[in-house]
């Protein structure tokens, strides 16, 4: 029924109008990017009158939006209404962990709950499409953006845009609880060179195909209604024009039914890359290679009806792209009631609730990773014990809400401080800023205004540190020191944080490092240094609550690390499942793959992270030696908690395919399951493999298993575990022998 609707009022639209579709723009007055062009703000009321918008991005607030929607519906000719959208990330008004950090969690679930969190605020405040889930993998915690996405791994990256997916959109994308979703950035943007924003990718078809697409095509799978395409370019290509990603790929083999819009601007920005000579090419080169949707480029609205009047674009494009763009505004209902989004009463009572709170704190400690904890000092339950809160971040608001915050209050989240006196009062606790590191109030963070010297607060913080027991020190990042456009070339401790630290800790060794950061960080210089860290990362409204919840035990720990964390910035991009290469790492020789200055390992690995408790694994057994293809393994193991505390391990299933027609990674995560154990309980803990488990983008081009041997770990982290092997059989070969 849709399609006859969308065919119909695709018959009586001038090609104008089917242009104005396929144009977005964002308000002059908030942006996430460059300073539209677009003109005045009156310029860009007539232009939605005369039909010529699809949609807007930035607009905020069911009064705003309500605006906009009135002069498309009311004053358009063909009164066809707008979808809005905004970078819902990490939540509207109440701020979950930012992705990488809820990542942390390896429960999907919980990204599912805070996405359809988010969505409901979202949609009680007028709008129905988030630029999220950005799922593209990065191995380069130099690139600002690790922060938006699920890390360095494919298969986690895939549970978790599909749990997203899921979340923002809910059963039915016409409940007016829910938003469309919009998988990003499509792709390799995640593989920007050097870490560096907006840079060039070098991508091989085996890495495209194994270790990008995936999390897309899962999130299509999970039904995600849009996608956006990415700034890079692929071979030379930018993805705006890529006729192979998005007309083969996407809308050929893989089926995508919804539409793709340009990233801000990336249409025109085909200019600067030096693939087209002006505007008029651009359009003509976006809308052939399937982009449907030009986001704030005036590329489409101003050269897309000469291009078909000349009969250089053929008309049939253009009806595909605004079909796809009036399916969605049907499935989201906005015909039936463009102003169903638009509720005052509704945002009042959504937007910010308080009932939201509970879940953000319980998704907040669970995103927690304890990286370090020697002679317990955690959890800190001894009474009457004098803690001793220091560092600028400890009585932050702002940065725990991290970067991408949609309509977040500034300074609103609980910081640490906050959250350790609610837990237990004031007696036991003493506060000392120390100097500040960045100056704060400042979105736009570089290195002008990064490694403040200012020593103001030094003295202060030493004497506190000195009277107390044990020394809870944050430390870490501002929350714009990651996100777009925030590369860095180190991802170390700006400011006079590490001189903090070595002044603390003449006088107090024991130190309780608290991190709240974006990205891995360079943790080298601390980590032997001080015997307990915890990675907290930018953790949203509820952080200082959550961390309160973990410091002092009423929360076992349960995190795993989604990146790999460095030993040396020199080591990116870096990430565990590398291929073995001709000549792996092999301490007898000189001439194998290593560093001859530093270890190749990472510092902590990918899936790392302890736990109050301890477990132990034992007993893994397969129940066969081989595997049929269409048939199943079972790999089962028993987990011990041997700790004194009740609580979680995330056990990891990690493959290796021995010897395929190309080189496969190291070890390559394939499941994994949190279990929770009481102190001293032991429980086994089952697996099954298929072949599609094993599956690949083979030598030959197609995604495949290939028979042979694999190897198997099941373990604590993608460096330890028990091993075992099997054998991937075709289905009748144990009859032919
Ligand atoms: O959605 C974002 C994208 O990720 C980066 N450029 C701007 C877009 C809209 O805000």
């Amino acid at each position: 029924r849709i399609t006859l609707k969308v065919d119909s009022l695709l018959n009586i639209m001038t090609l104008d109008e089917k242009v104005g579709q396929l144009s977005q723009y964002s308000t002059l007055w908030q942006m996430t990017g460059p300073v539209p062009t677009g003109g005045t703000e009156q310029a860009l009321y007539q232009k939605i009158k005369d039909g010529r918008v699809g949609s807007m991005l930035n607009v905020v607030g069911v009064k705003e939006i309500r605006k906009a929607q009135e002069l498309a519906v009311e004053h358009s000719r063909l009164g066809i209404p707008m979808i809005f959208g905004l970078d819902v990330i990490h939540g509207y008004q109440t701020i979950f962990p930012i992705p990488l950090a809820e990542s942390a969690s390896w429960e999907p679930d919980l990204a599912r709950l805070s996405a359809s969190i988010a969505a409901k605020e979202a949609s009680a405040a007028g709008l129905n499409w988030t630029f999220a889930p950005m799922v593209d993998i990065s191995r380069d915690a130099r690139w600002g953006r690790v922060m938006e996405g699920a890390g360095e791994d494919t298969y986690l990256g895939c549970q978790f845009g599909q749990a997203r997916v899921r979340g923002f959109q809910g059963d039915d994308l016409k409940s007016v609880h829910t938003v469309a979703a919009c998988a990003k950035h499509f792709a390799g943007y995640g593989f920007a060179e050097s870490g560096k924003d907006y840079n060039t990718v070098e991508l091989t078809q085996h890495t495209l195909h194994n270790v990008i697409l995936p999390p897309f095509k899962a999130c299509l799978d999970a039904g995600v209604a849009t996608f956006m395409n990415a700034f890079n370019t692929i071979d030379g290509v930018p993805c705006t024009a890529n006729l192979e990603l998005q007309r083969t790929i996407l809308k050929g083999s893989w089926g995508f039914e919804g539409f793709v819009v340009s990233d801000w601007n990336s249409i025109g920005e085909m200019n600067e890359h030096g693939v087209v000579a002006n505007d008029k090419e651009a359009a003509f080169k976006a809308i052939v290679a399937g982009s449907d949707m030009d986001m704030e480029g005036n590329c489409y609205s101003e050269n897309l009806s000469e291009l078909v009047e000349s009969g250089e674009v053929n008309i049939e494009l253009i009806n595909d792209a605004v079909r796809r763009v009036l399916k969605l505004k049907f499935e989201l209902g906005l015909f039936e009631d463009p102003y169903r989004y638009c509720d005052e009463e509704r945002e009042k009572k959504w937007v910010n609730s308080p009932s939201f709170k509970k879940s953000a704190r319980e998704i907040a400690k669970r995103s927690i990773v304890l990286l370090k904890n020697e002679n317990k000092v955690l959890p800190l339950q001894k009474k009457g014990q004098k803690i001793a809160v220091i560092g600028a971040l400890a009585t932050d608001k702002d940065s725990p809400i991290g970067n991408w915050r949609a309509e977040a209050k500034k300074h609103s989240a609980v910081s640490l401080w906050e959250g350790f006196t609610n837990k237990i009062g004031t007696e036991n606790l003493s506060l000392a800023e120390g100097p500040t590191y960045v100056q704060k109030e400042i979105e736009f963070v570089d290195f002008l205004n990064y490694n403040n010297s200012d020593r103001r607060g030094m003295t202060e913080a030493i004497n506190t540190a000195r009277q107390a027991d044990v020394v809870v020190l944050a430390m870490g990042e501002n929350c714009y020191q990651s996100g777009e456009a925030r590369s860095q070339t180190e991802i170390n401790f700006k400011g006079l944080q590490l001189e903090l630290l070595n002044e603390i800790l003449k006088v107090n060794k024991n130190v309780v490092v608290v991190l709240m950061n974006g990205r891995p960080l360079d943790l080298s210089p601390i980590v032997d240094r001080v015997p307990t860290i915890l990675e907290t990362w930018h953790l949203g409204s509820e952080s200082g609550n959550a961390i309160a919840d973990v410091v002092f035990g009423d929360y076992n720990p349960a995190g795993k690390l989604p990146m790999s964390f460095p030993r040396s910035v020199g080591q990116l991009p870096l990430y565990y499942n590398h291929q073995w290469t001709g000549r792996p790492h092999d301490n007898e020789t000189v001439f194998s793959s290593r560093y001859t200055d530093n270890e190749k390992t990472a510092l902590f690995p990918f899936g790392y992270g302890l736990s109050y408790s301890s477990f132990k694994y034992s007993d893994l057994s397969l129940s066969s030696s081989t595997l049929h293809r269409g048939g199943t393994l079972d790999l089962s193991l028993s987990l011990e908690n041997t700790g004194d505390y009740d609580g979680e391990e995330v056990v990891q299933l990690y493959i290796r395919d021995v010897v395929a027609s190309a080189a496969r990674p190291v070890k390559e995560l394939k499941a994994f399951k949190k279990i929770l154990l009481k102190k001293g309980e032991k429980k086994d803990v089952v697996f099954q493999l298929t072949e599609k488990d094993l599956e690949f983008y083979t030598a030959n081009r197609k995604w495949e298993a290939e028979i042979g041997e694999f190897e198997v770990w099941i373990g604590t982290n993608s460096q330890e575990g028990l091993k075992a092997s099997f054998r991937l059989i075709e289905e009748d070969e144990n009859l032919v022998i």
